[in-house]
């Protein structure tokens, strides 16, 4: 099953919605960040599916465990290669930066994901005896931007830099890496509750691989939130006992999944808003906020939808 070429459809909505008087004209150089942006989403996931022993993604074996893990990490390596390099030939400093930050992120988020994650090295001191830190919301939620956001938002707004038209427009630089940090944050909120709710046939990965492999995610932190329906207690004495099936339960008593569909609903209502958003005025100086009606403008907006009831 290929890869949904989720961000790169993003990439190039934007360009397009975004383009103004040289209406849906993407140029080559956006083009070729689209490309970039799938190539660096790739190699994290050839690293991921090391870091995390998975044996499937897209239905289909990955590839350290087909090839092994030495050459999972360097095929990643590879892409992470070209990728700079096909960035260096864009000759924007600021793209490359901002691009460049984007890996940063990829793995601060990692780091930050295993450092609250039950049973490994980092997360224990490196001695394997003492118990996990669990993250608060706030720090869920900066992981969760790290790890899936900032690609989306960064490329975002790139692609308005590669335009000289939009790049000299700041409200539509900013309203394109508003639109991304929201589209992003309710991705990866859907895919944490899609992990306590879908089984592995329809997602063509490991369901239940956040519980399985010990990360805290929004469902459970959530569900925590009313006394009344879940026993912290109970919830985390499951959690270090690794009762993945009570766990489980009581993510599903305490409306964790509902909530943090809701939470993705939020966030999605927040990336519309970042697109459509009204004029202001500033004395009797009209501040533009909002992009242009098009059709990649609604397309964008749909996507806001779709990112909701997504399937895998
Ligand atoms: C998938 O998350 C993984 C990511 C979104 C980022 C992974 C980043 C790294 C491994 C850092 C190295 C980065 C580069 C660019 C080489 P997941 O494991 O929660 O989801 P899954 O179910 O898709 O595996
Ligand atoms: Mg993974
Ligand atoms: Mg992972």
């Amino acid at each position: 099953m290929p890869g949904k070429r989720f961000r790169p459809a993003v990439v190039l909505l934007m360009a397009q919605a975004t383009c103004l008087q040289s209406l849906g004209t993407i140029n080559p150089a956006q083009l070729q960040l689209a490309m970039i942006t799938e190539m660096i989403h790739t190699a994290s996931l050839l690293h991921d599916d090391v870091i995390d022993e998975s044996n499937m993604r897209r239905s289909t074996s990955t590839v350290n465990a087909l090839f092994g893990n030495q050459l999972a990490v360097l095929a990643g390596d590879f892409l992470l290669a070209r990728a700079s390099v096909h960035l260096a030939q864009l000759r924007d400093c600021d793209v490359v930066e901002l691009l460049s930050r984007v890996i940063e992120h990829l793995v601060q988020g990692e780091v930050l994901q295993l450092r609250h994650a039950d049973g490994n090295q980092i997360a224990q001191g490196g001695r394997g005896e003492e118990p996990v830190m669990w993250p608060t919301f706030t720090e869920y939620m900066r992981k969760t931007w790290y790890k899936t956001a900032s690609l989306i938002a960064n490329s975002c707004k790139a692609v308005t830099l590669l335009n000289p038209v939009s790049r000299s427009q700041p409200y539509i630089v900013q309203a394109a890496s508003r639109y991304g940090d929201h589209l992003g944050l309710a991705f990866q909120l859907v895919d944490d509750a899609m992990d306590y709710s879908t089984p592995s046939r329809s997602m063509g990965k490991p369901a239940h691989k956040d519980l399985v492999q010990g990360t805290i995610t929004a469902p459970v932190l959530l569900a925590l939130e009313d006394p009344a329906k879940v026993d912290a207690n109970e919830l985390f004495h499951a959690w270090h006992a690794r009762d993945n099936h009570r766990v489980a339960e009581l993510v599903h008593e305490g409306l964790g999944v509902e909530k943090t569909l809701a939470l993705a609903a939020e966030h999605a209502r927040q990336a519309r808003h970042a697109l459509l958003a009204p004029a202001s005025f500033e004395g009797n100086v009209r501040r533009e906020s909002a992009l242009p009606s098009s059709p990649a403008r609604d397309a964008l907006l749909a996507l806001c939808e779709s990112v909701l009831d997504r399937q895998r």
